[in-house]
């Protein structure tokens, strides 16, 4: 590894939707670590490297912890909710373990293929409305937001007539212009949800959440749970907390993989003229899609201890960065890897994640961008940008990657 001398403030803008920031060229000489500068100045490490990545993912003495003391804190937003405890994202194992084994059957290959056909029927009918319509549409609003956000209501058991309430929430919550706005969303959400489960608790209903009350609060319909006061308080506060990320995680991050990967598609003609040709190619598409886009660009951890990596050591208590866009950029992973190819095999990048943090969703978000892509592409064979390439906006660099507006016509 060649010697680590600069370091680059992190996150930064993207100046193309689709590709890394520019400022990030520095990590690809110091491939599979560098250094990187917050904006409280603290400086900690950046992997940058497919191998190393998937290793320090697995490895146990990196903590997910948000309540550790040195977890790298990468926004002022984020150091305004620093005090919670996100469900799953924001634990370690063994309390991870028993939290992930509460929801996994619900996020099974099986559970997904089975809600396929819902999740195309959510995408006719707003594709149907889009139609009717006519052009010009703005993608986002119209498709992409409410394509995951339907179905991850119906899978949790959340009303959408609420869609409006906890789409602004999420979003004050994951990007809000102050960090104040950040908190109250998040306060905003938790009271939403409290309310939601006591209604569950006297009248379940046949969600995700549904379940996950009935097994964490027994008794459920009575109003006698058997629990203390006490082991109750903390049976709904994880209720609230399980309940938040997997509405807010189970919405935005696809709603940007829709909208993000077809305007790459667009800039893209040849591809995207090989793939109207040839559906069957859609999942490996959508595969090198969520590692070109890699919009979940910075996963943060902490060592717990000092790990040596190839001679290089991050210290006890030193912060851990690891950028998506990087990793899934690495020449030793990928040939050729800012090139946008579904030829090759880019099953192992890391836009999930890896090891126990890995996705949660990534089956169904796999199935929802299959779907709504594919379906998208087929009904509107004119589909093009209403404005110039350059007039699409898109979000900044301190928040989850994605387009904010997407004008398209046919
Ligand atoms: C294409 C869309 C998505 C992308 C790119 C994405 C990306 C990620 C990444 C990178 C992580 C790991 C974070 C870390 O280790 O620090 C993660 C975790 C997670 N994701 Fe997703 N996600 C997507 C869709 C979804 C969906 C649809 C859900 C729905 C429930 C979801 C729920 C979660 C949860 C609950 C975790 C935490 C898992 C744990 O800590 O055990 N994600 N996601």
């Amino acid at each position: 590894m060649s010697e680590i001398t600069e370091t680059v403030p992190f996150p930064q803008d993207r100046t193309c939707p689709y590709h890394p920031p520019t400022a990030y060229a520095p990590f690809r000489e110091h491939r599979p670590l560098s250094r990187v500068t917050l904006y409280d100045g603290r400086e900690v490490w950046v992997v940058t490297g497919r191998d190393t990545a998937r290793k320090l993912l697995s490895d146990k003495r990196l903590s997910s912890r948000r309540d550790h003391p040195h977890l790298p804190i990468t926004t002022p937003r984020l150091a305004a909710n620093v005090d919670r405890r996100p469900a799953l994202l924001g634990v370690d194992d063994p309390e991870h373990g028993v939290q992930r084994r509460l929801v996994i059957p619900s996020f099974s290959v099986k559970r997904m293929a089975e809600l396929r056909p819902r999740i195309q029927e959510t995408v006719d009918r707003l594709l149907d409305a889009m139609v009717e319509q006519g052009p010009p549409a703005e993608l986002v609003e119209s498709f992409a937001l409410p394509v995951p956000s339907m179905v991850i209501c119906a899978l949790l058991g959340v009303p959408y007539e609420d869609h409006d309430f906890f789409e602004s929430a999420s979003r004050r919550l994951l990007r809000g212009p102050l960090p104040e706005d950040s908190r109250q969303a998040a306060d905003q959400l938790e009271d939403y949800f409290r309310t939601l489960v006591a209604h569950k608790r006297k009248h379940p209903g046949d969600g995700l959440l549904d379940d996950l009350v009935q097994q964490r609060l027994p008794g459920t319909g009575t109003g006698d749970s058997g629990l203390s006061a006490a082991e109750e308080r903390e049976a709904v506060e994880e209720l609230i907390s399980l309940a938040t990320i997997l509405l807010v995680a189970g919405h935005e991050t696809t709603a940007n993989m829709i909208s993000l990967g077809t305007y790459t598609l667009l800039q893209h003609p040849e591809r995207l003229a090989e793939l109207r040709a040839d559906e069957s190619l859609l999942p490996a598409v959508v595969e090198e899609l969520l590692r070109y886009l890699s919009i979940a660009d910075g996963m943060l951890r902490v060592a717990t201890d000092d790990i040596d990596v190839d001679g290089t050591v991050i210290r006890a208590d030193e912060g851990v960065i690891f950028s998506t866009s990087v990793i899934n950029r690495d020449p030793d992973a990928f040939a050729d890897p800012d090139t946008l190819d579904w030829q090759r095999s880019a099953r192992h990048h890391v836009a999930f994640g890896f090891g126990i943090h890995q996705c949660l969703g990534q089956n169904l978000a796999r199935a929802e961008m299959e779907i709504a892509l594919g379906s998208l592409l087929r009904r509107l064979p004119g589909l093009r940008l209403a404005v110039p390439a350059e007039e699409v906006p898109f979000k900044p660099g301190d928040t989850i990657q994605g387009l904010t507006e997407l004008p398209l016509t046919w």
